[in-house]
């Protein structure tokens, strides 16, 4: 494959900063744009641009001379951060994704990779625990997640409309919760995966751990590396409509603090809190079309990506420092 020049925007942030990695990996060269840079681990970009990607002109001045844009910023984060900011939310993303997109088309990039969200399926399709997985149709007739949900659902259309009125070559990606090292693990923003191993590396044995909701409520995750290795494929595939990216390997909450509190060696009593944001009540990925596109899909189980998620959040909880190498995997 011929080196490209390529725009990572949200390259400061958890999926970006791998993307770089993984792009440069390949031989590429990358210039990644975000309001920050990179929060635990040097930036492996040819090029970083410290810019507000609401303001329209940085955004053109990140998208020249590039072939391809991954567009990864967001204001974003767990299901207590976008239950609890609607406003800001819409607004800061919206502001980006159209500033984003028209950049492109000015620039005369080539292909644009927007990633979306899980959280742009309806509401009355997840109301159960034992959920049908989502498939890509379901998006319409539509009840996203309010604020950022909807706001996600309008630039999937915005990207149609620039292919189809402007020839830009685009590409939707559903998230389905991404996990790993390197993801942010406290402040509010933090998912449950991560939530857990930062509390989990602060009890001691037997203790009691706080869990948002019965425990009983499901979602699928999907490890860091996998969902770089299936953004790049999805980039290659020329598949323009929207794709889920994730695992289709359900668990319950519980479920889950059971696996973190096996890869802590801990044992913890669950105490459950049914006043915090619980968002969905069940969520899974339909893989059929992805696998029909790429012929691929996520493989990594939760329980083995836990491991390296949990050994470097428990090291930084401890303030000892453990190396993330190039491959991604973390080292004692
Ligand atoms: P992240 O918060 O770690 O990264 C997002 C980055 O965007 C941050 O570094 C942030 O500084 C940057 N950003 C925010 N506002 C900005 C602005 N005004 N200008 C420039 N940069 C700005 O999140 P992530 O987990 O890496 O998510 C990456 C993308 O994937 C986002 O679009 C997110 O909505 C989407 N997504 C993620 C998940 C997940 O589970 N992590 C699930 C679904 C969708
Ligand atoms: N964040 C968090 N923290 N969640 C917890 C905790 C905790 O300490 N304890 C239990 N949970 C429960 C939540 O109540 C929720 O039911 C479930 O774990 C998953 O929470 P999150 O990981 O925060 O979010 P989500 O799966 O509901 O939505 C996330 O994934 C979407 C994509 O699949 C969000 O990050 C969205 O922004 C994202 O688009």
């Amino acid at each position: 494959m011929a080196a490209r020049r390529i725009l990572v925007t949200g390259a400061g942030g958890f999926i970006g900063h791998h993307l770089v990695s993984y792009l440069v990996d390949k031989g590429h060269w990358v210039r990644g744009a975000d309001v920050k840079r990179p929060d635990y681990s040097d930036t492996l970009a040819h090029d970083f641009m410290v810019a507000d990607l609401r303001d329209p002109a940085n955004c053109l001045a990140a998208a020249e001379g590039v072939d391809d844009i991954y567009h990864l910023a967001a204001d974003m984060g767990g299901i207590g951060y976008i239950t609890g900011n609607h406003a800001v939310i819409a607004r800061n993303n919206t502001l980006m994704n159209v500033g984003m997109l028209d950049a492109a088309k000015q620039a005369g990039v080539q292909r644009f990779l927007y990633s979306s969200s899980a959280c742009v399926y309806p509401h009355h399709l997840q109301t159960s625990p034992e959920v049908v997985p989502l498939r890509e149709d379901d998006a319409w007739p539509a009840q996203p997640e309010e604020g950022y949900g909807l706001e996600k659902l309008f630039a999937e259309k915005l990207c149609e409309y620039y292919d189809e009125d402007h020839g830009i070559q685009t590409r939707v990606v559903r998230f389905h919760n991404v996990y790993g090292p390197l993801g942010t693990y406290d402040g509010g923003r933090e998912k449950a995966p991560a939530a857990m191993c930062r509390k989990l590396a602060k009890l001691a044995d037997g203790d009691a751990l706080e869990i948002w909701g019965d425990g009983q409520q499901t979602r699928s995750f999907m490890y860091v590396d996998d969902c770089v290795e299936g953004i790049h494929r999805i980039m290659e595939s020329g598949y323009n409509k929207p794709l889920n990216l994730g695992t289709d390997e359900l668990v319950t909450i519980d479920e889950l603090v059971d696996i973190v509190a096996a890869a802590a060696g801990k044992t913890v009593r669950k105490q459950h809190d049914l006043s915090k944001p619980q968002g969905v009540r069940g969520r899974n990925s339909d893989n059929s079309r992805l696998r029909e596109v790429l012929g691929w899909e996520p493989t990594r189980s939760v329980r083995d990506g836990i491991v390296p998620t949990y050994a470097w959040i428990a090291s930084q909880v401890s303030g000892r420092n453990v190396a993330v190498d190039r491959e991604l995997s973390v080292t004692a």
